[in-house]
């Protein structure tokens, strides 16, 4: 039974209330089986370009990649709420640039809201996209798209001056009209100082139990994406694993000959109904 679509009403009312489940998604196919699995939000982040064009970062991702995946993951109208990253240099420019970007992606990747990372310094760009009537998802702390600047993927707001920044990072985006802020990479007691000074739920990830929900990549928590292994990632499977046992498997069938078996095979003179194939096709 499908479920009431997941919108941005009912996620700010989550605030206090009941904690947000949130996963990425770049594709079809596991857009279906997250959404089945009941996440509250589809993530289209930029992390495609580590996970799914095996990139060092997230820094070359273009717009033009980011519709195309958030397209894939919209047309399968999932119950729940899908939003999708503005990549490097999309927004970065001004806010024109940005509400033109964010405009592409709703009209030609059906995203229903977008995210993009930065405090105070995007707040203006908030603003302008929120009052074209797009949603904006905020992203503080650990910003994949500066990594240059930050060194590396490391820890934010270890310092007390780090987390008044931080501090008023929140209060600036949710005064810019932002609905959820992403809190990446910062220690847990500040997350919790940020989640209870933020009027819109946090969404954490790498940040402790005290934000009003959480996000993976989904190819982590599956164990899919072996080539890094946050220490914050739990890996519910290892489907990893899976997928390469059962190659083998397959890879050793077709070598032996005995893959395809009669089940898997038509013969003319059986009475067969061979008029469809592939079996009937998911709604
Ligand atoms: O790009 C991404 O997938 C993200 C989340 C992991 C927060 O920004």
């Amino acid at each position: 039974m499908s479920r009431a679509k997941m919108t941005v009403t009912k996620i700010r009312a989550c605030k206090g209330q009941s904690k947000l489940a949130v996963a990425t998604a770049y594709d079809a196919t596991m857009a279906r089986l997250l959404d089945e699995g009941g996440v509250d939000i589809l993530m289209v982040g930029d992390s495609l370009g580590m996970v799914v064009q095996g990139r060092d970062s997230t820094l070359s991702v273009t717009l033009r990649d980011m519709i195309y995946h958030c397209g894939c993951v919209a047309r399968v109208r999932p119950s729940a709420h899908v939003v999708c990253d503005l990549p490097f240099m999309s927004y970065q420019v001004s806010a024109e640039q940005a509400l033109v970007a964010a405009g592409r992606l709703v009209k030609e990747g059906n995203a229903e809201a977008v995210k993009l990372e930065g405090g105070r310094e995007v707040a203006e760009s908030v603003r302008r996209i929120v009052a074209a009537g797009i949603p904006v998802m905020g992203h503080v702390g650990l910003t994949p798209q500066s990594i240059h600047q930050l060194g590396g993927f490391k820890i934010q707001g270890k310092t007390t001056s780090d987390a008044e920044r931080l501090l008023a990072d929140v209060e600036a985006l949710a005064q810019a009209g932002a609905y959820a802020i992403v809190i990446e990479g910062v220690p847990s007691d500040v997350a919790e100082l940020l989640t209870l000074r933020s009027p819109v739920p946090t969404i954490g990830i790498g940040a402790g139990p005290a934000t009003d929900g959480q996000v993976l990549v989904s190819y982590d928590f599956l164990g899919m994406y072996r080539t890094l292994s946050p220490r914050f990632v739990r890996r519910y499977r290892q489907l990893g694993d899976e997928v390469v046992e059962s190659t083998k498997q397959y890879v050793s069938d077709v070598r032996a000959g005995v893959f395809p078996g009669p089940e898997h095979s038509f013969t003319m003179n059986e009475g067969e109904d061979l008029s469809s194939l592939y079996g009937d096709a998911h709604s």
